[in-house]
Formats: structure tokens, sequence, C-alpha cells
């Protein structure tokens, strides 16, 4: 027993804690209701009582303090105490759980929760991490339906260094054995595949379902090349322009079609029907801009490409990359060399396309797989509201295509497009800014574990959803020795070594 329920309310109940038991911030523990069943209750809170006055408590303490006295040791636990502020989660039966609504009655005993407590987590889908009471880790697994949770939407956020990318890491590790889900994930830091490291390559699918584009001619990576011919002013939107050079741009695309970015930067005429509203410094700007994002120098009046932008190959780049994901494949997008603003480009060229490609999918009443795009800092993106990425998580659930956004930086991201995000796995943010904007907008009412998110170590996550009954507190694995280790072991174990 950790201790007895002695005040409180349906919202808040206070137990007086037993001396000798450690009880953490965040812990769960359950109290016995009178019909057989249990409350499920986590501690938000804990602090100091006692049975002396304060003024009293502050005399004994100055003694000790200004004449060395030791303190009077009599009595002590009776007389002072730690109470223990308790979040009623949910009622459990032993066939089903409800809201919680009633008060367990006074003096009824507190203990720490087990596995067997928490039977209606157990099930199938995708694994976030274990169960955790505090910081001890249970045997059990936190598991969200996947096609669900992915079609809507997940945000995954903490400071920086708490481990999102090692949770990420985790989740394609299980998608690389389901077919009924892909995944397209544009890769700012080249963590995913496992170039210097332990990452996906590891996985025993990874040759069948895993592909790897890359600008660098890793191993295993397949050559990440676009032929500017698939240029579309429209993909440029996610880029900051003025109107007059969108018009200048538009105008090149509807006059030379395929080849309007070849004919702007090498300053072809325009017919005069569409050239009068621009001048010449106009194209100039536009010509330097649309170079320097794409790597194209120009010289003596030819086009020379520098980057991942050519004039000779990459026509089916987008094409295969679609393919793949229609066929339930991970494709990771290495973009840790090229620039922000060419990053950006390039995921919305090929978003565009997916999501074309799904819509005209489902519209044949063909099959496809639940599509999942994976952005790290997405507030880059999302912060428009005017975008595919913000279309997609307005809309995409309709559609089977959802985004998960990696970021340090919920506040950034419009209000309603994170309301839309139905599953939230919170790391430790120490800013009380952030934590605010992802508390308000998540689907439990988690505004009792705001301090909680505040003290959260490496690895210890809370996520809320639509899909479960209650926030749930996780410890993530350790990708590199909990999974990635473990594989290695077994193929060598399978190749006698
Ligand atoms: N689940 C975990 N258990 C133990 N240690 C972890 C865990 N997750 C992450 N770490 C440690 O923290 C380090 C940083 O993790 P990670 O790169 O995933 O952080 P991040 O939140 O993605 O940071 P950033 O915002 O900078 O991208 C890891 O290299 C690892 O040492
Ligand atoms: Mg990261």
């Amino acid at each position: 027993m950790l201790g007895r329920i002695i005040s409180g309310n349906t919202g808040l109940l206070i137990a007086r804690k037993h001396s000798r038991e450690r009880v953490e911030l965040g812990e769960l523990v359950v109290a016995p209701l009178n019909n057989d069943s249990k409350l499920l209750l986590q501690v938000v809170d804990i602090g100091y009582s006692s049975q002396l006055d304060k003024k009293l408590l502050e005399f004994i303490a100055g003694i000790s303090v200004e004449h060395g006295e030791s303190i009077d040791e009599f009595g002590k636990e009776l007389r002072y105490y730690e109470l223990l502020s308790l979040t009623p989660l949910l009622e459990i039966r032993d066939s089903n759980v409800s809201a919680p609504r009633v008060l367990p009655g006074i003096f009824t005993p507190i203990y720490r929760v087990n596995s067997k407590d928490l039977w209606f987590l157990g099930g199938r889908g995708v694994s976030l991490g274990f169960i955790r009471s505090g910081s001890n880790v249970l045997d059990i697994e936190a598991r969200l339906p996947v096609e669900k949770m992915l079609s809507h939407h997940v945000l995954i956020t903490g400071t920086t260094g708490r481990g999102k990318s090692i949770l990420m890491k985790n989740l394609l590790w299980q998608l690389l054995d389901l077919d009924n889900v892909s995944c397209l994930v544009i890769d700012p830091h080249n963590e995913y595949y496992g170039i210097n490291g332990k990452g996906l390559r590891l996985h025993r699918n990874a040759s069948d379902s895993l592909l790897y584009y890359s600008p660098v001619n890793y191993p295993g990576a397949i050559s990440l090349i676009v032929n500017i011919s698939l240029l579309r002013p429209e993909h440029l939107s996610i880029i900051d322009f003025s109107d007059a050079q969108w018009q200048l741009m538009n105008a090149y695309y509807k006059n030379y079609g395929d080849k309007w970015i070849e004919a702007l930067l090498l300053g072809e005429e325009l017919p005069e029907s569409l050239k009068k509203s621009f001048n010449e410094a106009t194209l100039n700007v536009a010509r330097r801009k649309i170079s320097l994002l794409l790597d194209i120098e120009i010289k003596n009046n030819s086009i020379i490409p520098r980057g991942i932008f050519t004039t000779t190959g990459g026509e089916s780049t987008i094409k295969s990359i679609t393919n793949a994901l229609m066929n339930g494949k991970i494709v990771i997008i290495d973009t840790s060399t090229i620039k922000s603003e060419l990053e950006l480009l390039i995921s919305n060229m090929i978003t565009r396309e997916v999501y074309r490609e799904k819509l005209s999918r489902i519209h044949k009443q063909e099959q496809a797989p639940i599509i999942s795009i994976v952005l790290e800092e997405a507030p880059r993106v999302l912060k428009n509201n005017e975008n595919i990425f913000s279309t997609i998580t307005r809309e995409g659930r309709k559609f089977g295509i959802g985004l998960i956004a990696i970021t340090q930086m919920p506040s950034l991201i419009p209000r309603e497009l994170l309301a839309n995000m139905n599953t939230k796995i919170i790391l430790g943010t120490e800013l009380s800014s952030e934590r605010e904007a992802v508390i308000n907008s998540a689907s439990q009412d988690i505004k009792y574990l705001d301090r909680t998110i505040a003290s959260m170590n490496k690895g210890e996550a809370i996520v809320t959803s639509t899909f479960s009954s209650i926030a749930l507190p996780i410890k993530i694995p350790f990708f590199d020795e909990e999974i990635a280790l473990k594989e290695e072991k077994e193929k060598k174990k399978y190749i006698g070594l």
C-alpha cells in the first residue's frame, strides 16, 4: 500500500503517502472501488504537510540551523508526511473501462499499478513504446491502430535531443513489415537509413521495401536527380516570389511548356501579348533566383546543371518514388546536403504527385496503401496555410494520406492544423509556450501533466490520441540498442557467426 485517500473531489484526489514508499511524479496508481472496479489515477503533484503549524516548523528548523541542535525525531513519520495529488483517469472493470464518475470511499488505500490492471491497453497496432509509471517501465506496450493513426496525422514534439528521431526510426522499423502502409520520409539530417550508424537499412525487408534516394553516391543509394522539364510554376509555390515574378514564370510556362525553365534562364523572348507587363529587371531577378535555387549556372548562353536538377536524366525519379509509395514501400529522401529551399521544392513536387496519384486511385476505386509523409522541422511548411502539406493536414484523412509532423516548436503551427493532428506524441518540453500549444490541442485533457511534460527524460513521452482511452505515459525503446542490435544478433545467429 502506498497510502490512503483523505480528501479531494472527482477532478483531483489527495492521498497521504506511506513514509517508507517512494512515489514519483507521473506514477500510475489504482484505488479499489466498491463494485469490483478500480480507479486508475496518476500522481500529478507531491507536497509536504504536517500536523504542526507552519510557524512552529520554521522555529524547529531555526533551532537546528542556528544552534546546531538535532531535530526531535519522536513520531516523525506521524507528524510530518507527504501528500499526493492524484488525477482520476479511468474506472477499470474486468471487461470494460469508462470515464471516472465516482469517488472512492474516504481512507481508500492506493497501490502501484501493474500490467494486469492495464489489460485494456493490450491489442494490435503499431507500438510506440512501453507503458511507464513515473520512471518505472511496465511490461505492456502502448499500441495504436496503425492505419487510423497515420491517416489522421501524428505530431511528434519535444525539446531538441529528447528522442523524436529515435521514436520515428522505431515506427518506420515496424512499418517496413507492413504492406498496407507506406511512408515518404524527408530526411534533412540523413539519420534514418543508417549511413553513419544504425538505421533502417539493417531491417530484414530493407532490400525489398526500402528505397533510399540521395544526391551523394552512398552505397545502397539511388541517385536523387530530377529533370527540370518536370518543374511547373506551381511547384515553386512553396518559395517566396513577388506577384510580378509569378506572372512572369506563368507566362514562360504558358509559352514554352516543358522548356519554360530553360527559356526563362536563357532570357528567350516572350510573344508581345504575354510580354507587356514585365520589365527587364523582373526577368533578371527571377532568372537569378531560379538559377540559384536550382543550382544551375548560365555560361555562354547555355545552362550547366550543378545540383540535383538536370537537363539530362532524372525524368522518372518522381514517378518511381510515387509508384514505390503506391506499393507499400518506405522511401527516404536524404536532403542533408541540399539547401532548405530546394528541399522544400523537392518535397512539394513529390508530395503533390503522390497526392494526385492517390486521389486518382481512389477515383478509379483501385487499392492503394495508407500513405504517411514524415516531415522534420514541420513548421517550415505548415506555418503557411496554402500549400499541399496544409491541404493534407486538413483533408488527407478522407483519402488515406497523412502527415507525421516532427518539431520542437508546435506553437508555430496554426491552431487549426494542430487540432487536426489526432495523435500527439509529446516528449520532454522545457519551454512553457510550446507545452501550452500542444496541451491545448491534445485529444485528452492533459493540463494536469504540464509539470510532468517539463520534467521528462530522454525517451520518455506522453501520447494523446483519439484512438486511446487515456493519455499514455510511455518509455520509447532506444533504437540503436534495443532494436537494431537485436536484429544484428539474430542475423549473425542465422549465418552461424
Ligand atoms: N528512447 C531513448 N532512450 C534512450 N536514449 C535516447 C532515446 N531517444 C534518444 N536518446 C538519446 O538522445 C539522443 C538524441 O535523440 P534524437 O536524435 O532522437 O533527438 P531529437 O529529439 O530528434 O533531437 P533534434 O530535435 O535535435 O532532432 C540519441 O542519440 C540518444 O543518445
Ligand atoms: Mg531529430
